[in-house]
């Protein structure tokens, strides 16, 4: 439970999304926020990602405005919103904050925007579709295996949600280093073995462990429940691994689609040619996306990775980026260069304390 006036007075202080990272930095365990924050390896393409942001510049063209505001709306697979700006999935959101994804979707609601649910979202999917009247899509990893992943198309289908996001880019695990140094790397368990690894990163965080403990410690992954297979009820562990053993491939587009009888888009996409292919498989859309660098680091920047896949697929499928967006220029300039939207992950798990979003 987080009070509005508390929510507000640490809003007031947040300017920009680089200001709610400072303030994340003083309020999460180090574990928690190098989860969030950290990137693969040397975290080259993380950085590559904001650098290529900050390497463009403007050259607008003067005597021109009429002096009405700008319109800012835009419309993404058919869907009105009010900025081009839509929030990536970002998965174990709740262990970041208790309200998670249900406050995320509050405050995109409240914004005009749509937030992508992560497979690996801390409540149940139907849990968040209930708790706005906003847009969602569901973004899926084969959680479960292909069974698994059959059944949550059908409940994100059954619970409202416009698009499936197939991301095609966890083909194996990111080696994120930060979380081999903290140890938190989830799904995290509490055990008292664990407990006892994070002491003293979680001694010095008690507003956190206020938080979380008020929560119930609930960092399991929600929409792993119920699931089964021939042999029986299936753990969050064997869901885990069943995922890991046979992600994602092209070919999976079709059954998806006929599944969910809606858009498909495909995340994940870094050139043209993989981009032909999603298009191919079915996509209506694609996300260029490197993860935002956690997952295979070296490869390249999505910004002018872009470019690129505009070229390639033309009108046939509408394009939309993430990786490195850290304030509304940036926003711009992946517009300006033909993108239908972007969209930002990272920081706003650290921003998700704030006014509208509170329970
Ligand atoms: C903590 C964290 C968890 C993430 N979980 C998922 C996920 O479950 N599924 C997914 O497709 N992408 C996931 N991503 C990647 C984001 O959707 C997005 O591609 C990336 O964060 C964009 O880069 P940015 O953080 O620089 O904005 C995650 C990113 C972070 C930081």
């Amino acid at each position: 439970m987080i009070s509005e006036r508390g929510a507000s007075r640490r809003a007031a202080r947040i300017f920009t999304v680089d200001d709610a990272r400072r303030l994340a930095r003083r309020r999460l365990p180090r574990g928690v926020f190098d989860y969030v924050d950290g990137a693969a390896e040397a975290e080259r393409t993380m950085r590559a990602n904001v650098g290529a942001f900050d390497a463009l510049g403007f050259r607008p063209r003067m005597a021109v405005t009429t002096g009405s505001p700008p319109d800012l709306t835009a419309t993404v697979l058919g869907l009105r919103v009010d900025m081009p700006l839509l929030l990536s999935p970002v998965g174990s959101s709740r262990l970041i904050e208790p309200g998670g994804d249900i406050a995320a979707a509050r405050a995109a609601g409240a914004a005009g925007t749509v937030l992508t649910v992560s497979t690996m979202s801390g409540y149940p999917l139907e849990q968040v579709a209930a708790a706005t009247p906003g847009p969602l899509w569901f973004q899926l990893y084969f959680l479960g295996g292909r069974r698994g992943a059959e059944q949550l198309v059908d409940r994100a289908r059954r619970a409202g949600y416009h698009a499936i996001v197939v991301t095609v880019d966890t083909q194996a695990p990111g080696g994120r280093e930060r979380e081999l140094r903290t140890r938190v790397s989830p799904p995290v368990t509490v055990t008292v073995q664990n407990a006892r690894r994070v002491a003293s990163q979680v001694s010095v965080r008690p507003w956190w462990l206020a938080a979380q403990a008020r929560d119930g410690f609930r960092f399991s992954y929600a929409n792993a429940a119920g699931m089964a297979d021939d042999t029986g009820p299936m753990s969050q562990l064997r869901a885990v691994e069943e995922w890991i053993a046979a992600p994602a491939r092209w070919e999976d587009f079709s059954w998806i689609r006929r599944t969910f009888g809606g858009p498909v888009i495909a995340k994940g996409v870094l050139s043209g040619d993989d981009a032909k292919k999603a298009v191919d498989a079915g996509a209506s859309a694609i996300v260029v996306s490197n993860h935002g660098g956690r997952q295979l680091d070296r490869v390249p920047a999505t910004l002018p990775v872009l470019v690129e896949v505009l070229a390639a697929v033309g009108d046939q499928a509408e394009v939309l980026i993430d990786g490195g967006l850290r304030r509304g220029s940036d926003v711009v300039a992946a517009v300006a260069l033909g993108a239908r939207a972007a969209m930002a992950g990272r920081r706003w798990p650290m921003a998700s304390r704030l006014p509208g979003s509170a329970e």
